[in-house]
C-alpha cells in the first residue's frame, strides 16, 4: 500500500497593510522567532510529506524564512483559493488518493499540532469528508465567515460576513481559517469555485458549498478563540505575544523551574531550563538559552544565546550575550555583560565587567570594572584568563593576551602583554607622596588673598 500524503500550504501572501510596516506581516516576531515560524512547527509536528509556504512577489525575505521549505508565489493576489491553486505544481505528488492536505494561515501564530491531527482523523473519518474547516465561537463573530450547518448538522457552506444575509449573520459558528481537504479532490472543487462576491475574490470558502453540490459532505473540528487567534494589526500581536508567554511560563513551571513573578519573565520559544532552576523577576531570555539543573538567574536579567551551567549564579542585572557559557557553581554578578565567552567551572565576576571574546580559567576571580579590550576599531581579538587567575579591579586586558594560570593582576593595571603563570603583573604609575601637602597649600591660599586685598584698599 502505499503511503497516504499529508501535505500544509500555509498561505502568507496577504500584504498585512494594517500592520503598518516595511516587514512582511508574518515576519513579526512572537517569543523569539517569526510568526510563521511558529505555523511552520505546528506544521512539522505533523511530519507531513510536504510543506508550502505561498508568498507575493517580493518577498524573498518570507521565502529565506521558511527555508529549507519551499516556497509557491501568487501573483496577482485573488483571494484565498486563489493562492492555493498558486501552490499546484509544488504539491505535485502529494494529491493522490488517500492524501491531504492542509491549507493555513500564515498570520494565525498560534494553532497547535494537537489541532491539526483532529482534523486529519476527522478528514479521514467514516463518512469520508472532502472538506473539514476548523470552527470556532468568538466573543465577538464580526468580520468572520459563518459557517452554516444544516439541520442534519451537517456543514453545507460558508458565507463571508460582508456576503452573509442579517440572519447568517447571528450564526456564532465561524470560520478560523484552517482547512483541511481530501488532496484528490482539491484541485477540482477550486476549479468550482468564482469570484461573484463582495470582494471580488476566489473564495477558498466556497469549497465547501462546492463539494455539498457534487455530493460529498464536509465537517467541522472546533478549536479555542485564543489558539486561532489571527494577528493583524500591532495590538493583536502583543495579544499573540502574551497568549505564547502564558504558555512557556506554565510551561517552564511544570518541568520544574521556579519562577518568583511568571507574569514579568519573558521566554523564548526555545527556552530550556532544568530542574530546580530559580528565576527572578524582569528576567529576558532571547533565543537560544540553556540553564542546566539548580541554576539561579536573579531578577534584572538579559540573557540571549547563553548557557547557564549547573548550580551557576546569574545577576541581579546581569547581561548575558551570545556565546556565553557559564561554567557549574560559575558566578556572574550585577552590571557584567558577558559576550562569546567561557566562564569555566567556579569562576567569578561579580561586578561591573565587560568579558567579551574570552576564556576564562576555573576558579579564576575578575575583578570589579575589569574590562577585555577585544576590539582594536577592527577586528575582535581573544583573551584567555588562566586557571585561579586574579584579576584586580579595573583592569583594562589588551587582547589578544594571555594570563596564566595562578597569575595576579595588579588593581588597575593596562595588560597589553602576556602574564606567565604564577607571575605578577601590575602597570600602574608608581604612588608620590608629598609630605604636609594640605598644610602648605592652606597657608599659600591665605597670603594670596591678603595681597588681593591690599589690592582694592588702594
Ligand atoms: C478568511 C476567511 C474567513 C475566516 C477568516 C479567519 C476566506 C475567503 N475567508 O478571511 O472565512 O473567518 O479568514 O481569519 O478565506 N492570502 C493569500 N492570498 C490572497 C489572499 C489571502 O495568501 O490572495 C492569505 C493571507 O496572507 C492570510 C490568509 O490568506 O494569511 C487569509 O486572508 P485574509 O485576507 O486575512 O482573509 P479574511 O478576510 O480574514
Ligand atoms: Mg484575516
Amino acid at each position: 500500500m502505499t503511503k497516504r500524503k499529508i501535505a500544509v500550504l500555509v498561505l502568507a501572501a496577504g500584504a498585512g497593510t494594517r500592520m503598518k510596516s516595511t516587514r512582511a506581516k508574518v515576519l513579526h516576531p512572537l517569543a523569539g522567532r517569526p510568526m510563521i515560524a511558529h505555523v511552520l512547527a505546528s506544521a512539522e509536528g505533523l511530519k507531513p510529506d510536504r510543506i508550502v509556504a505561498v508568498v507575493g512577489e517580493d518577498m524573498e525575505d518570507v521565502a529565506e524564512a521558511v527555508r529549507p521549505h519551499p516556497v509557491a508565489v501568487q501573483h496577482p493576489k485573488l483571494g484565498t483559493a486563489h493562492a492555493v491553486r498558486a501552490a499546484r505544481k509544488a504539491l505535485a505528488g502529494c494529491t493522490g488518493p488517500g492524501s491531504a492536505v492542509l491549507v493555513l494561515y500564515g498570520d494565525t501564530p498560534l494553532i497547535r499540532t494537537a489541532t491539526l491531527k483532529a482534523m486529519l482523523a476527522k478528514l479521514r473519518s467514516p463518512a469520508k469528508p472532502a472538506v473539514v474547516v476548523l470552527g470556532f465561537r468568538p466573543a465577538d463573530p464580526a468580520q468572520y465567515g459563518r459557517l452554516v450547518v444544516g439541520s442534519d448538522g451537517r456543514l453545507e457552506r460558508i458565507v463571508e460576513a460582508r456576503d452573509a444575509s442579517a440572519a447568517e449573520r447571528r450564526i456564532p459558528l465561524c470560520n478560523a481559517g484552517a482547512m483541511a481537504f481530501d488532496g484528490k479532490a482539491l484541485f477540482g472543487l477550486l476549479a468550482g469555485i468564482g469570484r461573484a462576491n463582495a470582494k471580488r475574490e476566489y473564495y477558498l470558502t466556497d469549497a465547501v458549498a462546492v463539494a455539498r453540490a457534487r455530493g460529498r459532505s464536509c465537517a467541522v473540528v472546533e478549536a479555542g478563540e485564543t489558539e486561532v487567534m489571527g494577528v493583524n494589526a500591532r495590538a493583536e500581536l502583543a495579544l499573540a505575544e502574551r497568549a505564547i508567554q502564558r504558555d512557556l511560563r506554565a510551561r517552564a513551571m511544570a518541568e520544574g523551574a521556579t519562577l518568583i513573578d511568571p507574569e514579568t519573565v519573558w521566554f523564548s520559544f526555545d527556552t530550556r531550563l532544568g530542574r530546580d532552576v530559580t528565576v527572578g523577576p524582569n528576567v529576558v531570555f532571547g533565543p537560544g538559552v540553556t540553564v542546566g539543573d539548580e541554576a539561579e538567574i536573579r531578577g534584572f536579567c538579559h540573557v540571549q544565546g547563553a548557557t547557564i551551567e549547573r548550580g551557576a549564579i546569574v545577576g541581579p542585572f546581569a547581561r548575558l550575550r551570545p556565546g556565553a557559557r557559564i561554567g557549574p557553581g560559575a558566578h556572574v554578578g550585577n552590571f557584567v555583560e558577558i559576550k562569546n565567552a567561557v566562564l569555566d567551572e567556579g569562576a567569578k565576576a561579580n561586578h561591573l565587567a565587560y568579558v567579551g571574546d574570552a576564556r576564562v580559567g576555573a576558579r579564576a576571580n575578575i575583578g570589579a570594572g575589569t574590562i577585555t579590550c577585544n576590539y582594536d576599531g577592527f577586528a575582535k581579538h581573544e583573551t584567555e584568563i588562566g586557571e585561579g587567575a586574579f584579576i584586580g579591579s579595573n583592569t583594562a586586558l589588551v587582547a589578544p593576551v594571555r594570563i596564566g594560570d595562578r597569575a595576579v593582576i595588579g588593581a588597575g593595571s593596562t595588560i597589553a602583554k602576556d602574564v606567565a603563570a604564577d607571575a605578577l603583573a601590575v602597570t600602574r604609575a608608581e604612588q608620590r607622596e608629598i609630605k604636609n601637602w594640605t598644610r602648605r597649600r592652606a597657608k599659600a591660599s591665605r597670603r594670596s588673598a591678603r595681597a588681593r586685598a591690599t589690592r582694592k584698599a588702594r
